[in-house]
């Protein structure tokens, strides 16, 4: 994956420092006066310290992992990321591990329906451009499907253990290439006529598309944040099962075959079966043996879901005024 396009101050000197060897730099610090959840360079800065952790850039030292001042910087950017999520999502308050299942549905009931209906767009109206615009979006995540929940899997033990990895071995095709989810929506991003190569489309996507992965990856760097990345995940699942029929549906009425759509059809099956997983034995699980941590699992099901419906405006306001929702090919973008 190259480098992306700076977008600003911060991500001008980050790609300056990391086409060299790995060294102390200091670097211009985030705008406390710019929203975090929609600061491109913010959340590109961000974005591109966390890609260190999972694959990397062309031509960039994997020194650079654990260098002390990128990571000075990482803290920075998350302490404004964290800021910008605490005002978007309010913090549901901490339930008996014997409610957890039950507020859970709730948090997930009341946000059904709370935002743009854009699934049923892609189903029904969206033309072919539109269908490719959301692939792309959704590549920054989908390429690299289940990594960052993985982080768990060595912070947890028991019956949480047990059933994270049974989702995530559903996750990688339970060791068949062809299965692997990430490999799935290649073939959707061929199908049609998408570039399928990892982090191929960065450079176009808004940074509430980038806070949407920057979420997972804070939530799974930090193992303060461990019941918080359990209710993310959880909250996919839930609200997973039936967005993915409208897709495979919209894909469908677009001309996209049975390869292109396999990856939605095979989310409306195995997501109704890993929300019962995340649910009961992973959620369930982990507030059994950490009592204290439920309101964790709802505040990282929140954000999931406050995420989604803030990249649900972004794209249908977007397009309800005729202008694509991504960034134009090919130029540096400024954020401020
Ligand atoms: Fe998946
Ligand atoms: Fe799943």
């Amino acid at each position: 994956m190259q480098l992306p396009l700076p977008r600003g101050p911060i991500t001008a000197r980050l790609v300056d420092a990391l086409a060299a060897p790995p060294h102390a730099f200091g670097l211009p610090l985030p705008d406390p006066a710019c929203p975090a959840l929609r600061d491109d360079d913010l959340q590109l800065a961000l974005f591109v310290c966390y890609e260190l952790h999972y694959r990397g850039f062309d031509e960039v030292d994997d020194g650079w992992e654990w260098n002390t001042s990128l990571l000075g910087l990482r803290e920075a950017l998350e302490r404004r990321f964290e800021e910008g999520l605490a005002g978007a999502v309010p913090r549901p308050p901490a339930v008996p591990p014997g409610r957890l299942r039950r507020a859970m549905t709730e948090l997930v009931a009341a946000a059904d329906g709370d935002g743009p209906p854009l699934a049923a767009f892609l189903q029904h109206r969206a033309d072919r451009e539109q269908f490719r615009e959301f692939v792309v979006h959704r590549s920054v995540y989908h390429l690299k499907e289940a990594d960052p929940h993985t982080w768990a899997i060595p912070r947890l033990h028991g019956r949480a253990k047990a059933a994270l990895v049974e989702i995530q071995s559903d996750e990688y095709g339970c060791g068949r290439l062809e299965r692997m989810h990430a490999e799935l929506f290649r073939a959707t991003m061929r199908g049609l006529d998408l570039d399928d190569s990892y982090g191929a489309h960065v450079d176009r996507v808004p940074a509430i598309t980038l806070a949407i992965g920057n979420a997972m990856s804070l939530f799974g760097l930090h193992r303060r944040h461990r019941g918080a990345l359990l209710g993310h995940l959880a909250a996919f699942e839930m609200t997973s099962s039936t967005p993915n029929l409208k897709y495979s549906r919209g894909l469908r009425r677009l001309g996209g075959d049975s390869a292109a759509r396999r990856f939605y059809d095979e989310h409306v099956q195995a997501d109704a079966v890993h929300e019962q997983i995340a649910l009961n034995d992973m959620c369930g699980g982990f507030a059994a043996d950490h009592p204290a941590l439920t309101g964790d699992v709802l505040y990282g099901a929140a954000c999931a879901l406050a995420l989604d419906r803030l990249f649900a405006e972004h794209v249908m306001g977007c397009w309800q005024r005729g202008s694509t929702s991504l960034h134009p090919a090919g130029l540096a973008v400024g954020s401020r």
